[in-house]
């Protein structure tokens, strides 16, 4: 028996096919180290912390030659797939490399391989409080700041804070869905950033779901050190 008995089955799939170049590093960012282990090794641990998976699929960039040295490079519940152009590409390609496996219900949790702090306890939060969903959704986070929108450099007016969320991974969607929407949005030659906006312009509404604040995203050098502190302090919770 696992956490998650019942019928339902969970695929992850990690987008880590891009080349950092915020990070400006010269390697990817997704294989720099942060305590004395590759970001990608760290992420892909968080993630089978949770029993659920049935398995994770990577999409990894062509020109990739770090990926066989990491341990988790051999874990049997972990396969790769080929990246694409954009992030919704990675994924759309790793989606389609579980055709044969996965069931239009299935869930999958698609889960950026920058966000190394994410915790097995967000992953529950987020994968309890939508498995019952007829949509599914994200973890996002309230903003705190004060929010203006601007024109030219100069603000025009304040924003409304309390409608607006940030939107972190994993999002979690049903195999069937996500594939469509992923398909129809490149069809259509129109871009989305995240799972959910795919979703979105299908008409859907995902659900937003609070995760944690420190499951941030690596992008630039300053992040490094960050993530290093939250692994730390996770650590003794
Ligand atoms: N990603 C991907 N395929 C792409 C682009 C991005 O799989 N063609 C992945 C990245 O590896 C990362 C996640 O999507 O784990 C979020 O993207 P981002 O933080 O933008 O990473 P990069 O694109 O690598 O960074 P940058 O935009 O600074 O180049
Ligand atoms: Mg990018």
């Amino acid at each position: 028996m696992t956490e998650f008995d019942g019928n339902d089955r969970f695929w992850a799939v990690v987008p880590a096919a891009g080349v950092g170049k915020r990070m400006g590093a010269d390697v990817p960012k997704q294989y720099l180290q942060v305590l004395g282990k590759p970001v990608l090794q760290h992420t892909l641990e968080r993630l089978l912390e949770v029993d659920a998976f049935a398995g994770v699929v990577v999409a990894l960039g062509a020109e990739d030659g770090y990926w066989p040295d990491l341990p988790c490079a051999a874990y049997p519940k972990i396969r790769v797939a080929p990246g694409g152009k954009e992030r919704a590409d990675s994924v759309l390609s790793a989606l389609l490399s579980l055709e044969d496996v996965a069931a239009p219900d299935d869930w999958v949790l698609v889960h950026d391989a920058a966000r190394l702090c994410i915790t097995g306890g967000d992953v529950r939060k987020l994968i309890d409080r939508l498995r019952n969903d007829p949509v599914g959704g994200i973890l996002a986070l309230p903003v705190t700041d004060t929010l203006k929108s601007t024109e030219m450099g100069e603000i025009v007016e304040t924003v409304d804070r309390s409608r607006i969320w940030r939107a972190l991974t994993p999002q979690m969607f049903h195999y069937g869905m996500l594939r469509h929407a992923l398909i129809d949005a490149a069809e259509r030659k129109l871009i989305v950033t995240d799972e959910a906006s795919a979703l979105e312009l299908q008409g859907l509404r995902p659900k937003i779901v609070e995760g944690r604040p420190d499951n941030i995203k690596i992008t630039r050098p300053e992040d490094l050190p960050l993530a290093a502190f939250y692994l730390e302090r996770q650590c003794y919770e």
